[in-house]
């Protein structure tokens, strides 16, 4: 199997031995703790799960800059996107080295993590605003990742972490939560080797469909891993729980059995466009993938981004070998009414715009909202009637 990204093997924070598990447990009850960010928990969970193999905590202010402004950590460890715990306050910890970390996300603030703590820095707005806009290429305050960024807090904690739970992943999404190490596991004993990987946000419609089928068949791929985020979004997108209906509903009627495996991860969507889509490819080498899907947009939002620069930045900013993972590169893909299928654009030169149903997001929602199925080309029937349901549960 693919090696997991610069280690021999993964490297899951999370503390398997149930009697350290216990103790640890216990311990962190009398240590002094802090209510972290809803994005250093999400980072503790995804180093829980070995998804940030080969990292061994949250990063200092010197990697962290390192990594927003060269995608590499000071000592040459290739990483795309800063992985840090920012608070605004530590007076509720004092000068203490061990520390527990509190979970915003769930009820009565349980305990997430153990940190042993190296360091606290205070991070300049300058520094904050020079991570920004390397990570997302923007300032706007109206991005909605630049947004969560620059409210951490001006503190950074730097140092290794102690995994307890999954925070909600693990209850709220039983069947569809999943760690890089179960992921590994489940892939051998299934003996896929070649997998590719699909990252989504959305209830998948027809084109996410074709693009996965697509990479299927150019790859002749022994499975397919479609990987779903399970994290906070931007106010308007849909919630996980639709959207992972939508897609169970999608891969039961529409692909043949066994050739698709529907898990979750556990991470806030950043909206980083192409910085997120090399952490993509990172966590998905992690969890055995060896092709990974980029299509048009990938992790964008508004226009912040060219339609393909998620795309170009593993030719310009990942450095050859720095990656295992290969990238399988979609263009835009829409149904033809002359062919009568879902097409790669650049595949059908002939076509002029009005040859495809293209349908925005917005134009979507307004029908799915208003009772009204989009067409079968551009979503399955089902799938349409799960959003619909939805829309309309929210809307009355
Ligand atoms: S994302 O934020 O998770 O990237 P989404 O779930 O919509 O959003 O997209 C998942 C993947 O499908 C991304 O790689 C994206 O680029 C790709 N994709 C979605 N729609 C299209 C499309 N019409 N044409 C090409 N690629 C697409």
């Amino acid at each position: 199997m693919i090696k997991p990204h610069a280690a021999s093997e993964l490297k899951p924070l999370f503390v398997y031995d149930t009697e350290r598990h216990h103790a640890l447990n216990s311990e962190a009850e009398t240590l002094p703790s802090l209510l972290v960010s809803s994005a250093a928990a999400a980072n503790a969970v995804m180093l829980g799960a070995g998804y940030f193999t080969p990292l061994t905590g949250y990063m200092n202010l010197k990697d962290s800059l390192a990594v927003a402004e060269s995608l590499h950590t000071s000592d040459g460890l290739f990483w795309p996107v800063p992985i840090v715990n920012m608070v605004s306050d530590v007076s509720a910890i004092g000068d203490s080295k061990r520390i527990a970390l509190r979970d915003p996300n769930v009820e009565g603030h349980p305990v997430l993590a153990v940190m042993d703590v190296d360091a606290i820095e205070e991070v300049s707005v300058e520094q904050i605003n020079f991570m920004a806009e390397n990570i997302f290429g923007t300032l706007d305050p109206a991005h909605p990742g630049v947004a969560a960024f620059v409210s951490q807090g001006n503190l950074i904690l730097s140092g290794s972490i102690q995994v307890l739970n999954f925070s909600y992943f693990q209850t709220d999404f039983p069947d569809t939560f999943r760690t890089a190490v179960e992921i590994r596991n489940e892939m051998a004993e299934r003996g896929w080797n070649k997998v590719v990987a699909f990252q989504t946000r959305n209830p998948m419609h027809r084109a996410h469909e074709e693009l996965c089928r697509m990479a299927q068949e150019d790859l002749g791929s022994d499975g397919i891993l479609i990987h779903m985020l399970l994290g906070q979004l931007k106010p308007g997108d849909i919630p996980a729980n639709v959207r992972d209906d939508c897609i169970r509903k999608m891969v039961e009627i529409y692909f043949p059995a066994n050739t698709v495996m529907i898990t979750g991860y556990g991470f806030d969507m950043l909206y980083a466009g192409p910085r997120e889509a090399v952490l993509h490819a990172v966590f998905r080498q992690n969890c055995g993938c060896t092709h990974f899907i980029v299509g048009r947009d990938h992790a964008g939002v508004g226009d912040y981004y060219g339609g393909f620069d998620a795309q170009t930045i593993f030719d310009e900013k990942v450095p050859e070998g720095a990656l295992e993972i290969e990238i399988y590169r979609a263009d835009h893909t829409a149904y033809s009414k002359k062919l009568d299928k879902v097409i790669m654009m650049k595949d059908a030169p002939d076509h002029e715009k009005d040859d495809f149903i293209l349908l925005s997001g917005t134009k979507v929602r307004e029908m799915l909202g208003n009772g009204i199925a989009p067409p079968p080309e551009f979503s399955r029937p089902e799938c349409a009637q799960i959003l619909m349901d939805y829309y309309q549960s929210i809307d009355g």
